[in-house]
């Protein structure tokens, strides 16, 4: 890098703006039913699929499920997206995902219930300076997080997400590759340690599994000595080596159901105790502590984006056509490269190809 071009380093210590979590007013259970009619007359009248994260509020969760829409992680999201017939997909989740949805089927129209649901992630990978990082370093296969802007990913080899990342390293390092791996540090270092690929950082977080603090976890497993402690692989190091399950939203929902534990310890977004409770009521899952020394609790591990999307928004975006996303070709057909390359090699080594909310 030369002295004008910022370094990862120097990116990474800029603040990144949080929003307070949305307060949508709460609705009696007549305007609930209410809205969720209306959401099924236009998704049945626009030939619409709602594609919801495990993330989101509950009930969108549910509607999607119900209207043969898909409740999933974001690697199976980008797939189920590119095998529908349905005209307009409506991404309920962060922009990426609507991203990544629009550049897999530029025929479709891809709406959102609010187009400023980013995340810390891609917010602090601007894509000019991504790209200044990546031609000083002309040698490096270039791997980018799917949480990443349209831009980011038109200059990525690979996109991977974290359902996928473990397997696609561990392809590019048996091939001697040297690696740029962006944009977030945890996840990256995560996968380094358990590959030992030559991997060159850039220095993003998220900002909900930042705020995990290990020393409080510590506590709250001596006193729940037999649970199993699941963890999502954004969050810090010192947590990860807590964890007895490491993996995506999926393979921690998957944890829930499959192991006889009856306590788990759950370190993600407490969006994802919706689909563990439905899976597996009789299990006692008990949030990781943000609370402990150095504690924000900017997001209190809810993340802010992700609940910008509700029944309201939804509806609203569906009988006015609003928030369509829109990528620009040039952008556009580079991007769909490295995530073809992503969803081929999923394909090919059989990976996340089923989709546990609907199972
Ligand atoms: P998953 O792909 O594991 O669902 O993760 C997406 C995400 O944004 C986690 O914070
Ligand atoms: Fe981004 Fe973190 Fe929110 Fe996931 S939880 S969308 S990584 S800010």
């Amino acid at each position: 890098m030369n002295e004008v071009t910022p370094s990862p380093a120097d990116i990474a210590k800029r603040p990144i703006v949080v929003p307070p979590h949305p307060e949508w007013p709460i609705l009696s259970p007549d305007e609930k039913e209410n809205l969720k009619a209306r959401i099924k007359a236009q998704l049945k009248a626009q030939n619409a699929v709602l594609v919801a994260h495990y993330y989101t509020d509950g009930d969108l969760q549910e509607l999607a499920e119900e209207t043969g829409g898909c409740v999933a992680d974001s690697l199976e999201m980008a797939r189920f997206g590119s095998v529908q017939e349905a005209k307009t997909l409506v991404v309920c989740g962060v922009r990426f995902m609507g991203e990544t949805a629009k550049i897999l089927n530029p025929e479709k129209r891809v709406l959102m219930p609010d187009l400023n649901a980013t995340c810390s992630l891609d917010e602090g990978c601007p894509a000019d300076e991504f790209r200044a990082f990546c031609d000083h370093h002309p040698d490096h296969t270039v791997v980018v997080y799917a949480n990443t802007s349209a831009e980011v990913k038109a200059r990525a080899d690979w996109v991977v997400t974290s359902g996928i990342a473990l397997p696609i390293i561990t392809h590019l390092a048996e091939q001697g590759e040297q690696i740029i791996w962006a944009p977030d540090k945890h996840l990256g270092h995560y996968v380094q340690r358990l590959t030992g690929a030559e991997m060159l950082f850039w220095q993003g977080s998220c900002v909900v599994h930042e705020e995990f603090k290990s020393v409080a976890l510590e506590r709250v497993r001596r006193l729940h000595p037999d649970a199993a402690v699941l963890v999502h692989p954004e969050s810090p190091a010192a947590i990860v080596d807590q964890a007895d399950v490491v993996g995506s939203t999926t393979a921690l929902i998957n944890a829930v159901t499959s192991m006889d534990n009856k306590e788990f310890i759950v370190a993600t977004d407490g969006g994802i105790f919706h689909k563990m409770k439905q899976l597996a009521p009789g299990k006692n899952l008990i949030e990781a502590p943000t609370q402990g020394e150095g504690a924000t609790c900017q997001s209190c591990a809810h993340c802010p984006w992700m609940g910008m999307n509700a029944l309201q928004n939804l509806a609203e975006v569906l009988e006015t056509g609003a928030n369509q996303i829109e990528i620009e070709p040039g952008i556009a057909e580079k991007a769909v490269l490295p995530i073809h390359r992503m969803l081929d090699f999923a394909k090919q080594h059989n990976i996340g190809m089923k989709n546990r909310g609907n199972a």
